[in-house]
């Protein structure tokens, strides 16, 4: 796989997140397409050896962004990188838009927010209004709500907004022709049952992965019939695909 090192444009903390951008003069940036990315990479250096997935979060002015949370070493590596870091070309499957379904909906649970931002800038810009529910863990990590203005927030303690999961601050999904979703694996989970089957219900997983390009299945989900790679067939699913 080919990496691009590229320069850090700015970096900024978005609550207990960090938002770091780059200039990137190619094509192919999409709301939930993604980018393996690290600090540095070999000859400088093999830690860690292998890069890590992050969804584009936005791409304005030729200028991408991506939205992490530390949680290891390869996080915590981007997290201190001044000047440079290593990314790949966009890769995967993203959101589908059809500007005849009408309203969406957009939840996002933790870091899930993070492919919802482009795709309500992607969502606007085709005239097709959406509402946001985002859920966390608690007020620290609800902070990122402020960079949604008008989003629907809920937190397990209840620090912030509706106590509860993300569908506790959301309306009866069944009346969206549109409902899109990134999170846990049981936060999908329960988005799928509670959209129902009629419209356009989709999911992004985010399946831990190890090469980024189909050559591993390290990244597999269940699929009637068996599994798929979630880097190249995904990771944004329609939700009556996914075998859970
Ligand atoms: C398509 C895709 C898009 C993603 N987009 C983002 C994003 O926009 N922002 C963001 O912060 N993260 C995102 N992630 C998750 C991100 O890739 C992981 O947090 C990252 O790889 C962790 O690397 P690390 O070296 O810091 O942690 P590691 O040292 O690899 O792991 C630290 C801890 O985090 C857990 N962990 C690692 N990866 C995952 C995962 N995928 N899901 C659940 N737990 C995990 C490990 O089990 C371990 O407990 C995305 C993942 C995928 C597949
Ligand atoms: S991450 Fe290697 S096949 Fe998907």
């Amino acid at each position: 796989m080919k990496f691009y090192t590229v320069e850090i444009e700015a970096r900024r903390r978005l609550g207990a997140y960090t938002l770091l951008s780059y200039r990137w003069p190619g094509d192919g940036i999409e709301a939930g397409r993604f980018v393996m990315a690290r600090a540095a990479g070999y000859p400088v250096t093999l830690d860690p050896f292998l890069a890590r997935p992050f969804s584009f979060y936005d791409f304005e002015g030729g200028v991408a962004s991506l939205l992490f949370e530390v949680r290891g070493r390869g996080t915590a590596l981007l997290d201190r990188a001044r000047e440079t870091i290593e990314v790949t070309a966009p890769l995967g499957k993203g959101f589908e838009i059809d500007a005849s379904t009408g309203r969406a909906a957009l939840l996002g649970g933790g870091i899930g927010v993070a492919p919802l931002k482009i795709l309500g800038r992607e969502l606007a810009s085709r005239g097709i209004d959406h509402d946001v529910f985002l859920g966390f863990l608690d007020a620290k990590t609800a902070a990122v709500a402020d960079d949604f203005p008008g989003a629907s927030v809920a937190t397990m303690d209840g620090s912030a907004g509706t106590r509860g999961t993300v569908l506790d601050a959301a309306p009866d999904l069944l009346g969206y022709p549109a409902v899109y979703a990134c999170g846990p694996n049981a936060m999908l989970a329960a988005v799928k049952g509670a959209a129902g089957q009629d419209g356009l219900r989709q999911l992004s997983v985010e399946e831990r992965m190890g090469c980024g390009n189909g050559s591993c299945n390290g990244c597999v989900v269940p699929v009637d019939g068996g599994y798929v790679r979630s880097c190249v067939e995904g990771p944004v699913f329609r939700a009556e695909v996914l075998a859970w």
